[in-house]
């Protein structure tokens, strides 16, 4: 079971940057999003909506303490950020955890702490970018294609084509 912690969520500042991790998550292959900081009933709204209309079992849920979350974590918890480790020499590491993992992406401002709380810390390149760009390319290399590919089965299906844009509604 792969589960994604996004530090730290602030209404309004961050709904999209959350949502797109969270829509992310669930189309390249994790199997729940939990996040931290404010509690918003609208963000997952939003993403539960993609879930009933595009299938999967994909879950979105707040979490008061993160700390708590990862202290209780009964697994791996693989902290993404430009100061870790190059992912293209740690991914086989942390493919070969037998445990469930927690991919932990930070926001804006990182707790200073969040290094008590983790296993590993992994770096997609070593130069800034965003959590959904480092989320979506660590997936990529723990899981493959094969990992967002298939076991939607929602009512909504794309038909894919060279141009123009076909959907199959069921
Ligand atoms: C806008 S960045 C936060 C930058 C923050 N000021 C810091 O010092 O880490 C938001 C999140 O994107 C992710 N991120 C950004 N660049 C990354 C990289 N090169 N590798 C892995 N994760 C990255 C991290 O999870 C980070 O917490």
């Amino acid at each position: 079971m792969i589960t994604v912690l996004r530090l730290e969520h602030r209404v309004g500042r961050d709904k999209r940057m959350t949502t797109h991790c969270a829509l992310a998550a669930r189309a390249l292959g994790a199997d729940r999003m939990v996040y931290s900081g404010d509690h918003d009933g609208s963000m997952e709204e939003n993403v539960e909506s993609v879930s009933e209309r595009w299938g999967g079992d994909f879950e979105v849920e707040h979490v008061k303490s993160w700390k708590n979350y990862l202290k209780n974590f009964d697994g791996k918890r693989v902290y993404l950020s430009m100061y870790g480790l190059p992912i293209q020499e740690k991914i086989e590491d942390v493919k070969n955890f037998e445990e469930d993992i927690c991919v932990v992406v930070g926001g804006e401002k990182i707790p200073g702490d969040i290094y008590d709380y983790i296993d590993i810390q992994i770096a997609v390149t070593n130069q800034p970018h965003s959590e959904v760009a480092a989320l979506a390319v660590f997936l990529d290399r723990f899981l493959g294609v094969e990992g967002a590919e298939g076991g939607f089965e929602g009512s909504v299906e794309i038909v894919p084509k060279e141009r123009g844009k076909e959907i199959k509604e069921s």
